[in-house]
């Protein structure tokens, strides 16, 4: 299992830049679910958007003021500042998104820029003009060829705590997105088994050939979750495609189940929520997997 920086934990991005494939429902769900096999989970919303941190019943963190995880992200002299935005939930502990984290993206497509521009001596762009269009980046802070380090940095700092990281990512492929992959560098993927799939997974595809080459990390794919799932020829369709297309990698199947939402809205994974829902079965199936894939099955899961 391919970790960063000598990492002990267990860190995983749940991706795919489609909108609204069930991101943040899978990772909140497995989070929920390592947690119920007493695993201890620091849970991690990338997503500007918030909705994890909104799932999980910490909307005053979504609008707290710096600093946030923008300003971990994007401030190397305050990345070791991530310790201190770490919000108890009964089921794990999170670091929440915030409103100012829709600045990141820019700020690391800056630092980016300033990464390239001082390892490539055939561009003559001086890298502090660069910097000045951002706010926070600034040549000296930017070490690497690539400015996508800093989540991997961050985490570092805190992880000790715990058996697993939990990462959601945006729907959209860009810097944020590429630092959460980076530094989990294991993808869970959710897909809906619809036809409009079919792209969003060739694109996912291409885009982890595209990172691995540009940052010389593998990318290990952990598995699919099927989300959504129902009974219809269009289900059966793409459940054999996907099938196809991850031969070797462990496929889930998430019906289409009301009771996600209602958990969702009610600040929990199903496994607090008061209403039983037949999905938990699967979210356990998912930890155990991951369990095994990290090399924790053998470790004693507490009663
Ligand atoms: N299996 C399911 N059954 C019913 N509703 C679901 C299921 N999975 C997700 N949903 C609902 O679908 C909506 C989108 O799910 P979710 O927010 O998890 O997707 P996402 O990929 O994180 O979205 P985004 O791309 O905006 O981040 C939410 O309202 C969620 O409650
Ligand atoms: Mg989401």
């Amino acid at each position: 299992m391919s970790r960063q920086s000598g990492s002990t934990v267990a860190r995983l991005c749940v991706t795919n830049a489609k909108g609204g494939t069930g991101k943040t429902t899978v990772a909140v769900n497995v989070a929920g679910a390592l947690n119920e096999r007493g695993r201890d989970v620091l849970f991690v919303d990338l997503d500007p958007q918030g909705n994890a941190t909104e799932a999980l019943g910490l909307v005053e963190s979504y609008d707290a003021q710096p600093p946030t995880l923008f300003d971990v992200l994007t401030s190397a002299d305050q990345r070791s500042s991530i310790a201190d935005l770490i919000v108890d939930h009964d089921e794990m502990d999170v670091v929440p998104s915030n409103i100012d984290m829709l600045q990141v993206e820019h700020e690391l497509t800056i630092a980016d820029l300033v990464a390239r521009v001082q390892h490539d001596d055939s561009i003559d762009i001086d890298p502090e003009t660069l910097s000045d269009l951002s706010l926070n980046v600034t040549p000296d802070s930017v070490s690497g060829a690539h400015a996508l380090d800093v989540l991997d940095e961050a985490l570092a700092v805190v992880e000790d705590d715990y058996d697993y990281v939990v990462i959601d990512s945006p729907p959209f492929y860009g810097k944020l997105t590429d630092a959460g992959i980076y530094a989990s560098q294991n993808i869970l993927v959710p897909a809906l088994t619809e036809a409009s799939s079919e792209r969003a997974i060739e694109l996912l595809i291409d885009q982890m050939a595209a990172l691995e080459g540009q940052t010389g990390i593998t990318v290990n794919t952990l598995g699919v979750v099927a989300n959504r799932v129902e009974k219809t020829n269009e289900d059966e369709t793409m459940l054999s495609w996907l099938g196809e297309v991850f031969e070797e990698f462990p496929i889930w199947e998430v019906r289409k189940r009301v009771a996600l939402q209602r958990a969702f809205t009610a600040g929990s994974s199903i496994f607090q929520y008061e209403e039983s829902v037949d999905m938990e079965s699967v979210f356990l199936d998912v930890a155990t997997e991951l369990d095994r894939q990290f090399g924790l099955l053998d470790e004693e899961v507490p009663a």
